[in-house]
């Protein structure tokens, strides 16, 4: 299975930024065939950064991911957009991020209508889960987990859930949040070790990569992703230095040998 290792800009850069950033990218990385590198700019600079891949044939280098997306396919829908304005854009769109989650009440119903809409748009969707500080305080974990998994989940086939990936980043982890403290590695991996129990549960399979979020740099990056059944990594602050993240992606090839 490859190794993921998507950087996530949230409301960082603006067109310009993003735009020197990715060439920046593109001079540091290295190809590596097992590892899949994402970044998830704003909405507002996806269209200027596929351009800038496709100039420079660089599309197997990088790939692009939405933040988000709305899971109808037009109509009046302020402020949103959709699977299919996305489509030739982006090959993945992170889902149900506790940022939307927690800052902009995005529902489980609707997290489980962009999962199947970002499939049958033929866009790979990461679904993120993960449990807030009071809900491990109160021993929550395991259920949250695998309850967002069965609803983010819910209008996903037997058929197709091959193509949904799931990133683990515990609430409390992450770094922009008040208070944030690092998981430890036990930590993680009981957790990792839970999704893929639900996911065995509700498909009789398992084959999904499975990443981990939350705090991640260059110093603990090699910890995260030798836990077993961690498939990648999911960056926030990490992602916004070039350097780093390609310091990040050079430690997951290291790891893969
Ligand atoms: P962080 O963010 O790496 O800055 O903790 C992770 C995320 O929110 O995806």
């Amino acid at each position: 299975m490859k190794t993921y290792i998507v950087g996530n800009w949230k409301m960082n850069f603006t067109v310009g930024e993003s735009s020197i950033y990715l060439h920046k990218l593109l001079k540091l990385i290295h190809f590596y065939r097992g590892i899949e590198v994402v970044v998830a700019p704003s909405t507002i600079a996806l269209q200027t950064l596929s351009l800038q891949l496709n100039r420079q044939s660089n599309r197997k280098k990088v790939k692009l991911a939405a933040q988000n997306l709305y899971y109808r396919d037009y109509g009046a829908y302020t402020g949103e957009v959709s699977v299919s304005q996305l489509t030739g854009i982006v090959d993945y769109a992170i889902i149900g991020h506790s940022e939307r989650r927690y800052i902009f009440g995005e529902t489980d119903k609707e997290i489980s209508k962009k999962v199947a809409a970002a499939i049958r748009g033929n866009i790979t969707p990461i679904l993120c889960v993960g449990e807030t500080a009071n809900e491990r305080d109160f021993g929550e974990t395991e259920e949250v987990l695998k309850d967002q998994l069965l609803s983010g989940l819910r209008d996903v086939s037997l058929e197709d859930i091959k193509k949904v990936i799931i990133a683990y980043e515990p609430v409390w982890a992450i770094s922009s949040v008040k208070g944030a403290r690092l998981a430890s590695p036990d930590d993680v991996a009981r957790s990792i070790e839970i999704i893929h129990e639900q996911l065995k549960a509700l498909y009789k399979k398992d084959e999904n990569p499975v990443l981990y979020g939350g705090s991640v740099n260059p110093s603990n990056a090699g910890a995260y992703l030798t836990i077993p059944g961690v498939n990648g990594l999911l960056m926030g602050g990490s992602s916004l230095i070039a350097d780093q993240f390609n310091a990040i992606i050079d430690l997951a090839k290291r790891v893969q040998n």
